[in-house]
């Protein structure tokens, strides 16, 4: 419940109206804002995210390579959200480096369109993968035997930072299932991650700062999630690669 009463309806949700003489009650438009509160508390959106959108989402003013595209994967964001949902590609994945505004751009989109109704979940990877083990236990809650089966059918499926685990075989095993069961089913998936690759551009090789003139090789995407997930994973989404802008939480504690 909201801590204070609507001041239109007194907390009724019926606003009495006049008309022509006539009174009448109507619903309060507050009614629509309490939906949408409820909607988004059953979505699990962490307390850090409640409020991203895209008109809070800043620009990189300063680069304007980067703010061209930036700029860019924020539009297709927003024209995610628009044709939302289109079945060849049902999903959206958001790749760039750490802190450069990829789980606040999935949140923004999810919450749009939680606001046009639909039914949207947000799951942090490693908190799901823990939850998926856990449900192994006979002894498992009812929370943690549900998140699986919330991950393949949730209307809209929220994926945060994926990959960020060691990966053993089950975990490997989980996330192919769950990509494949979304991909066959062509059911929508929102995801992130900032493991590098070479599908969009990444290099997947670098040079040592250690080791003057020697190099070496970045963990990528395909390794933390496998080759038939990642494939799949690309193939159901519009990927958008952010720009390299430098972690906002660190340039926001400098300020
Ligand atoms: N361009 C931006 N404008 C406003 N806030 C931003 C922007 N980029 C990031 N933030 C904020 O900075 C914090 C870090 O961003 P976020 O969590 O989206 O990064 P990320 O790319 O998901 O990082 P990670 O790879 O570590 O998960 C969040 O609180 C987010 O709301
Ligand atoms: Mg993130
Ligand atoms: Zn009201």
């Amino acid at each position: 419940m909201s801590d204070r009463e609507c001041p239109e309806c007194g907390g009724t949700g019926w606003k009495i109206i006049e008309r022509e003489g006539i009174s009448a009650a109507e619903p309060c438009a507050c009614q629509q804002a309490e939906r949408q509160r409820l909607l988004e508390e059953r979505a699990g959106i962490p307390p850090l995210y409640r409020d991203a959108s895209l008109d809070n989402f800043r620009l990189p003013v300063e680069d304007p390579i980067a703010y061209r595209q930036m700029a860019s994967a924020v539009l297709t964001v927003r024209s995610y959200v628009r044709d939302f949902p289109h079945s060849d590609k049902p999903g959206l994945l958001l790749m760039g480096d750490p802190g450069t505004g990829k789980t606040h751009l999935a949140v923004a989109a999810l919450r749009m369109l939680i606001a046009r109704g639909f039914e949207g979940i947000f799951f942090d990877y490693q908190d799901l993968l823990s939850r998926i083990r856990a449900s192994w236990d006979p002894a498992a809650g009812a929370s943690d035997r549900e998140a699986y089966r919330s991950a393949l059918e949730a209307e809209v499926l929220l994926l945060d930072d994926i990959g960020s685990q060691r990966a053993p075989e089950w975990v490997v095993d989980t996330i192919t299932a769950i990509v494949t069961h979304r991909s066959n089913h062509k059911k929508p998936l929102i995801a992130t991650t900032n493991l590098p690759d070479e599908a969009v551009g990444d290099d997947l090789v670098e040079r040592s700062p250690d080791l003057p003139g020697s190099v070496r090789y970045r963990v990528s995407l395909a390794e933390k999630i496998g080759e038939r997930a990642r494939s799949r994973l690309l193939g159901m989404c519009r990927v958008v690669r952010l720009p390299s802008v430098g972690d906002y939480r660190l340039k926001q504690k400098a300020r």
